[in-house]
C-alpha cells in the first residue's frame, strides 16, 4: 500500500533543523604521537608482511597500485595491536579498507551488533558518523575514533530531535521507527531503531496499525508495500541511491536480458520495480553469493561490487558507479592518522546517549 503521509523540515517551520550542514571538522591533534611514527616504506619486508592480504584483493587492486597500500595496511594492522584496537568497516569502504585492515565488515545491522561484543579498548569506525555513534552508544565505555569526522549522511542530516517531537505533536500515541541512518539526538525521540535488513520486522514488532517511520522516504515506501501497517514518512532520502532511475537499469536489461539486477531499498520505488531482488547490503552480498549468477547490476554503492568482486572473482558486477562521498573521506592514511593521534573520538552526551541506547537495543533485541 502508499504511504500514508510524507512530512519534511517546511511542514513545521522548525528553526533548529539546518538540511545538509556539513559537521565541522574537531582541530586535529598534530602532537607528537604517543608510539613511534612507522616508515612507509614500500620494502621487500612489507612485501612479504602483505602478500596475504593482496591475495584476498588482486581481483580488484591492481600490482601497481599495491605498493603505495601495503606500507599503510602493515603500519595500522602493526598499531590495532599496540592501541588494542578493533577495526570495524562498512560494506561501503574500498577493499584495501574493507579486506586488509578491517576486524569485522558488514552492513550498519551487524557492525552495531559487533559494536556491543567489542573487548577491545579502542573502536575505529570505518564508515559514517552516524555508525561511530552507534558504536558509542552501545559500547560507552570504548573509545570510538572515527578517522574523518565530516563523513556525514544526507539521511542523517534531514532530520533533527527537535522534527521528531513536532512529528510526535502531530501524530500523538504513533510510534516512531529510525532507520540508523540517524544523529544520536534522532535516536534518543524514537521508540525503536531499525536497519534495512530488518525494518519490516521492526514495524510490525509495535503491533500498531500505524507506524511514522524516519527519515528515509525511499525504505519507508518500501516497506509500506510488504506490511499492512500504515507508514508516515519522512522526506529525506540518500543522496547516493536516489540518482538511479528505472531508465538506467532498463537500458542495462535490454543489452543483456540475462543480467540479474539487485537493489538496495534506499533506491526510488521505480528502481525497486525494475530490480529481480531488493535487500541490505549484507541481503545483497548473500543473494550474489547464492546465486552466482554470471552478470550482476549492483544498484548501490560501488565499492561494495568491489568488496564482493575480490571473493567472487568469476561474477562480472555492472556497476553504476555511484560513490558516497561521505564514505570516501575514509582512507587508508587517514585510518593510520586516527590510530597514531588517537583521533577523531566521537563523544555524545550521556543523557542523550541512554535514551539513544534505548532505541537502538531494542531494535538489537528483536527476535528474528
Ligand atoms: P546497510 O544497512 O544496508 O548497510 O546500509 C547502510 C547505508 O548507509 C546504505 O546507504
Ligand atoms: Fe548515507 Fe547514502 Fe552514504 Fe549510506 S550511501 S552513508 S545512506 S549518504
Amino acid at each position: 500500500m502508499p504511504i500514508t503521509g510524507l512530512f519534511g523540515p517546511e511542514d513545521f517551520g522548525n528553526p533548529a533543523h539546518s538540511p545538509n550542514a556539513p559537521a565541522p571538522r574537531r582541530a586535529l591533534n598534530h602532537k607528537a604521537p604517543s608510539v613511534p611514527m612507522p616508515s612507509l616504506e614500500w620494502t621487500p619486508d612489507v612485501e612479504r608482511a602483505t602478500a596475504h592480504l593482496y591475495e584476498k584483493v588482486k581481483a580488484v587492486i591492481p600490482p601497481v597500485e599495491w605498493p603505495f597500500m601495503a606500507p599503510y595496511i602493515k603500519a595500522i594492522n602493526e598499531l590495532k595491536r599496540e592501541r588494542n584496537a578493533v577495526i570495524l568497516a562498512h560494506n561501503y569502504q574500498t577493499p584495501e579498507i574493507f579486506h586488509c585492515v578491517g576486524d569485522v565488515g558488514g552492513d550498519s545491522l551487524k557492525l552495531a551488533i559487533e559494536a556491543t561484543k567489542v573487548k577491545a579498548d579502542v573502536i575505529v569506525q570505518c564508515g559514517v558518523h552516524f555508525m561511530a555513534e552507534t558504536s558509542k552508544i552501545l559500547n560507552p565505555s570504548k573509545t570510538v575514533l572515527i578517522p574523518d569526522s565530516r563523513a556525514g549522511c544526507s539521511l542523517a542530516s534531514s532530520i533533527t530531535g527537535e522534527d521528531v517531537r513536532l512529528l510526535r505533536e502531530r501524530f500523538p500515541g504513533v510510534p516512531v521507527v529510525a532507520y540508523v541512518n540517524t544523529s544520536a539526538d534522532v535516536k534518543a525521540e524514537v521508540d525503536i531503531c531499525c536497519t534495512s535488513s530488518n525494518a519490516v520486522q521492526v514495524v510490525e514488532s509495535l503491533g500498531s496499525d500505524t507506524v511514522i517511520m524516519l527519515p528515509d522516504q525511499y525504505l519507508a515506501k518500501y516497506v509500506a508495500t510488504k506490511t499492512k501497517v500504515k507508514i508516515i514518512a519522512w522526506k529525506g532520502a540518500c543522496e547516493v541511491h536516489e540518482r538511479f532511475t528505472g531508465d538506467e537499469l532498463r537500458a542495462y536489461r535490454e543489452a543483456d536480458p540475462s543480467v540479474q539486477i539487485i537493489a538496495h531499498p534506499e533506491c526510488p520505488p521505480d528502481v525497486v520495480k525494475e530490480a529481480d531482488f531488493t535487500g541490505s547490503t549484507a541481503h545483497m552480498i548473500d543473494w550474489v553469493r547464492k546465486n552466482q549468477s554470471k552478470r550482476i547490476v549492483m544498484v548501490t554503492e560501488c565499492s561494495m561490487a568491489d568488496n564482493v568482486q575480490a571473493e567472487l572473482p568469476n561474477v562480472e558486477f555492472v556497476k553504476p558507479c555511484n560513490l558516497c562521498p561521505h564514505m570516501k573521506r575514509i582512507t587508508l592514511p587517514k585510518i593510520l592518522d586516527s590510530l597514531l593521534y588517537m583521533q577523531e573520538e566521537v563523544t555524545i552526551d550521556p543523557m542523550i546517549a541512554d535514551k539513544a541506547r534505548r532505541s537502538v537495543e531494542r531494535m538489537v533485541n528483536l527476535k528474528n
